[in-house]
């Protein structure tokens, strides 16, 4: 089956052909007559980033009928472009400075800019999904970004709530993770007329996203901000209860621990004087143990789920994704 060192080029070599081609139409389809909308995007897009969510459509896609299909390969990129919406007002929400080892465009240019273009590119996004002319997908689409906004709302509403349970915090990635992951593989699914298999491939998609955000709030607290090209300890900065901090204030809390109410403190009131000993605060706690355990628990479940889908190369190569997603813990 697999082995343990399949890297990430490994798995976009599967369907290389298709990747170049979705990689150029990313910045490619932007046709705005506006040239800050312009540069603002290419200094996004062009700044890299893993392209997961539209390698994802593109596996699937393939997985599903290997011939290349022109409509997978532009949603693939409209994926991403969407994607690269969603991050660009989300470094304005968490006021981050550093994006794919960038400065971001809120810091490069203002808020207002990317916030405007943030919108510019769902706009565009939308303005190529009428294209295809395919009612379904374009209801997939769109009640999509609707839960992926309602998770950043949620996720705002919770900030500097100590309060927050594991559920508010699943309810929140839901929305502004693994929704986009559930359009990259059911919008596929849509293309390739495979009505029959939407809802393995949302169940994979499921999982998948949440696997990957509890992973990416667990290397807020333990990652290597050079590797991840974004300053880390930026939630605990913005008192933003993700998983690591939930779960240590509950600890905390059980234990008896007189940190408890100094995290707590810090979580509301956002006045964090030393970052570096609430960071290890989270790390001591044994929270970031049950954190593995649980995305460990997502991604099993996100590999079942892809066991009900076309078993070939293609389905290997999704597989081996959440293996690598979930190895950045090991
Ligand atoms: C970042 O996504 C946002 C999260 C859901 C954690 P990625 O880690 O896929 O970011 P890029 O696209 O590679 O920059
Ligand atoms: C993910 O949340 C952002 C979206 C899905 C829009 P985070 O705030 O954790 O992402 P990073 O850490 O800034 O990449
Ligand atoms: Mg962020
Ligand atoms: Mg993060």
């Amino acid at each position: 089956m697999s082995n343990n060192n399949i890297t990430y080029s490994d798995i976009q070599s599967i369907v290389a052909d298709d990747f170049a081609i979705m990689d150029k139409q990313v910045f490619g389809s932007l046709n705005s007559k506006v040239q800050l909308v312009m540069s603002v995007s290419k200094h996004v897009i062009d700044a890299g980033g893993k392209r997961m969510r539209p390698l994802i459509t593109l596996l699937t896609a393939r997985m599903l009928d290997d011939r290349q299909n022109a409509q997978a390969m532009e949603l693939a990129a409209i994926t991403e472009m969407l994607h690269t919406a969603t991050l660009v007002h989300d470094d304005v929400i968490d006021a981050s400075g550093l994006r794919r080892g960038r400065p971001t465009a809120n810091a490069t240019w203002d808020n207002a800019t990317a916030v405007l273009v943030g919108d510019y590119l769902i706009a565009r996004s939308f303005n190529l999904l009428v294209g295809f002319s395919n009612l379904p997908l374009l209801k997939l689409f769109s009640d999509g970004t609707c839960d992926i906004a309602e998770g950043e709302v949620l996720q705002l509403q919770h900030q500097h709530n100590p309060e927050a349970t594991e559920d508010d915090y699943l309810q929140i990635i839901d929305g502004k993770t693994s929704r986009l992951f559930m359009m990259a593989t059911k919008g596929a699914g849509i293309l390739a007329g495979r009505d029959d298999l939407l809802e393995d491939l949302g169940a994979f998609a499921y999982h998948f996203g949440n696997a990957f955000q509890i992973i990416d709030d667990v290397l807020d607290f333990s990652g290597d901000s050079e590797i991840m090209g974004k300053n880390l300890g930026d939630d605990l900065a913005e008192g933003k209860p993700t998983l690591p901090i939930i779960k240590t204030l509950q600890l905390l809390k059980e234990q008896g621990n007189d940190d408890y109410d100094k995290l707590r403190v810090a979580v509301q009131t956002g006045k964090v004087d030393n970052v570096g000993k609430l960071i290890t605060m989270v790390q001591s706690s044994g929270a970031l143990d049950y954190c593995k355990k649980r995305a460990f628990d997502e991604t099993y479940a996100a590999q079942n789920a892809l066991k009900n889908l076309p078993d070939n190369r293609y389905r290997q190569g999704l597989y081996e994704l959440t293996k690598l997603a979930s190895s950045r813990l090991m």
